[in-house]
Formats: C-alpha cells, structure tokens, sequence
C-alpha cells in the first residue's frame, strides 16, 4: 500500500501560498515554531507572516527549537497551543522544527505524558493539522509521518510515526536555502543518501524501478552538492537537491520494500543523544563504517551499487564492493563532512556506552541483525 496525502508545493517564491492553504483547510488560528532565527535573516519569516495576516488566519509564534530537537521544548508547544487555543500547527524551518510541530500536535492529541508515545505505550492519534515551510532539504519530514526528538533527561533520541503526521501541505522554496552555512547543505545532502541507502539495502529482490529511483536520487543529489559547492547560489541544483531529499524519505522510496535497514540512523541517533552531533555529519561517519561491517552479507547489491552510482567496473565482486563504500567516503570528505567519530571528539571509552545506547529496544537492522556487540564492533571501525 502506498499513501502520501501531502500536498506539497515547490518552486520560487511560493511562500506566499501557505495562508490559502491553511485557510482553506478551515484552520483559523496557527501556532507558528521556528528554529533560532535564521527565518528572521532570509526574509522567510516576513513572507510566511504576510500571507497569515492576508489571509486572515491569525498565529502565536514559539521559536527557539534548537538541532536535535529536545523534549522540553515539546512540552512548551503543546502548553502554548492548549493556553492559546490555535487549531493548527505552522513550522517554519528543518527536520529539527517540523519534528517538534509533530509531536506537539501528537501530545495534544493524547490524555498523558507525550513521551509515553516514543515508548510506545500509546498510538500516536491527532486531528491538529499540521503545516509546513521548508528551509533546509535533509530529512524528507516535510513529507512524511515521522518525527524524532530528544528526551534529554534520558539521553534517548526516538521516533513516532503515525498517518495522522502527515502535514497536510508543504512548501518548499529551494532559493531561501541559498542562506544555509555549508555544513548545513553539505548534512542535508548526507541525510538524503543515507535514507536512499537504508532502504536500498535490505533484502528485496528484483524491485528494479525502485533500485534505479535509489540510483537516479543518489546520483542527483552527488551531482548537485557538487555544483553547490562551487556556487552556492545555483537555483537549478538547490532544486534538485530539494526535491531529491524530500523524494528520499517521503515513502515512494519505500515501494515495494521491506521497510529497510535503519541501523545506521539507530547508531546516529544514539551518538546525536550523547554528543549533540548534527545529524547528518554523524551519518557520514556512521553509514560507511556499517557498510565495512556488514557487505559482505550482501555483495551482490553492493556491487550494483558500487556500478550503479559510481562507474566502477572493473574488480572482483569482493574489489567492486569495497571500491563503491571507498568512494561514498570519498564523496563525504571532498563536500567536507568528518568520516571519523575521533574527528568530532568522540571518547574512545564512550563506544561501550553509545552501543548500550543505540541497543536499547533489542537487534536492530535487516541485511544483517545486529546485537550491542556488533555495534561496538561498527563504532570501532568508525572511530
Ligand atoms: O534554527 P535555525 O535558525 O532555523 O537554523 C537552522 C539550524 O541551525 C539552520 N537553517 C535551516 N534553514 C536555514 C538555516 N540556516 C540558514 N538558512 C536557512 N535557510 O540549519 C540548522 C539545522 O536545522 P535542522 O532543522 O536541525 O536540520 P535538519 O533538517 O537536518 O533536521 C535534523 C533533525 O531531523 C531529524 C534528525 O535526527 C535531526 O534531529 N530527522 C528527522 C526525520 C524525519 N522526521 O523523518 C528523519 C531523519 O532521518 C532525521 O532523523
Ligand atoms: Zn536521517
């Protein structure tokens, strides 16, 4: 089954749509969250705001919502929400403040702590509609029912998903990423791969139209993070980045699949829950050491991918394999990310601690299940 009821609306100068869409949807007052200013800088704040006021949907703002969104601030959202009475979300920025418009509009939802729904102790139910204005291409949940946050007090970074948290329209105006720092760009371009692989390498067979879409994204977003880095003004590749990253995680990816591996993305987010590491840097380290670990599992799709996406065509299986994880690495160090966890100040001592962490809910993975000990072992080969 494949369902993705979000409109998504994307091109320049489309910021201006969003008070039509919320309008029309019969919402009438929006709590609008936001990240900790860049909006205010790039003019997105100013249009977002002319096309509430034009529209006559009235809004109580909550900024602050900082990378690696925390528990606390959801807790404030949904306390601003239930004293303001608004009958819909607007979040204007990343994965980090659409996440957290997520799980506030999940814990009004609910009679109880929101946090019980991370623990699965409740299904995620909610009738809050939630917006979105997109300002940096990463994590694809613009476009789809997830959300992760940080409980700090606990050092557990954990998801929800439920339909209900599809937004029911996004915008995506790739020119206002023209005032993203580098790092931030080259993360998005990360988190985007990573999505494309996760779901690429798990055990289907045979699903060939969605190992060439994997194909087409990845190549597209190598292709425009390069043209990026030499012109970070270059419409045309913020666009295809945008779109690519949002096709990523946005379901038509999972077609046919068997939902995935995900270990990567459960070591990441036990390394962001520790040391505050933005989420894609920690991928680019994480994902090719998990590759070293576990290809051999598998070489055969290793090998398509090493041909697919990178022209390799000479070598044995075993060579070709290791040529295409060499490369990905590559890639990651020429757009400047760290590859190594001893690159971002990890302690060696903490692996034992972050595999204990990442272990938390039992296995994790598909290509290969891996228990705390292998995780170690990958962390190990990270460092
Ligand atoms: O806070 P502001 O001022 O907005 O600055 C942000 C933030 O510092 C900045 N930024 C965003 N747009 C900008 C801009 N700076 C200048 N110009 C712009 N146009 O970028 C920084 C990073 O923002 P953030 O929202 O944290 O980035 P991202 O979209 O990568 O989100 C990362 C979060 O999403 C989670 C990650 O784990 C992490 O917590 N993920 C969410 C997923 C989902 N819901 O489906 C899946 C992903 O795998 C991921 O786990
Ligand atoms: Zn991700």
């Amino acid at each position: 089954m494949f369902s993705n009821p979000t409109c998504l609306i994307f091109g320049k100068d489309t910021i201006k749509r969003i008070g039509k869409e919320i309008k029309k949807r019969g919402v009438k007052n929006v709590l609008v969250l936001y990240g900790s200013g860049s909006i205010f800088k790039n003019g997105v704040y100013d249009a977002a705001v002319k096309s509430l006021k034009d529209n006559e949907v009235g809004f109580v703002q909550l900024g602050g919502i900082k990378p690696n969104p925390v528990l606390s601030k959801v807790y404030e959202g949904i306390k601003t929400a239930m004293k303001e009475k608004t009958d819909g979300i607007l979040a204007i920025g990343g994965g980090s403040v659409i996440d957290t418009a997520k799980a506030i509009a999940a814990g009004i939802g609910y009679d109880g702590d929101v946090w019980d729904l991370f623990e699965g102790k409740a299904p995620v139910k909610t009738n809050v509609p939630i917006f979105t204005i997109l300002t940096i291409s990463a994590t694809g949940s613009e476009m789809n029912n997830g959300a992760v946050i940080t409980n700090e007090g606990e050092n557990k970074k954990w998801s929800i998903g439920s339909p209900d948290l599809f937004p029911k329209a996004s915008i995506i105006d790739p020119s206002v990423q023209f005032s993203l720092p580098w790092n931030q760009t080259a993360n998005g371009a990360v988190d985007a791969i990573t999505h494309v692989l996760e779901l690429y390498f798990d055990k289907t067979e045979n699903n060939m139209i969605m190992d060439e879409y994997s194909h087409a994204i990845v190549k597209t977003v190598l292709k425009s993070t390069d043209l990026l880095m030499k012109n970070p003004s270059d419409y045309d590749a913020r666009a295809n980045l945008a779109l690519s990253a949002t096709l990523a995680l946005n379901k038509t990816n999972s077609v046919g699949r068997q939902g995935g591996d995900w270990s990567s993305h459960w070591i990441e987010h036990s390394l962001s829950a520790f040391y505050d590491v933005a989420h894609g840097a920690g991928l680019a380290i994480v994902m090719p050491a998990w590759m070293d670990y576990v290809y051999a599992e598998c070489i055969h799709k290793w090998v398509v991918f090493a041909e697919s996406i990178f022209g390799i065509t000479a070598g044995t299986p075993d060579e070709k394999a290791k040529a295409g994880i060499a490369e990905l690495r590559k890639f990651y160090k020429k757009i400047q990310q760290p590859t190594k966890l001893s690159e971002i100040n990890v302690p060696y001592e903490d692996l034992p601690k972050i595999a204990a962490n990442a272990s938390m809910k039992g296995k994790i993975g598909n290509i290969k299940r891996l228990d705390q000990n292998d995780i170690l072992n990958i962390l190990k080969l990270a460092y």
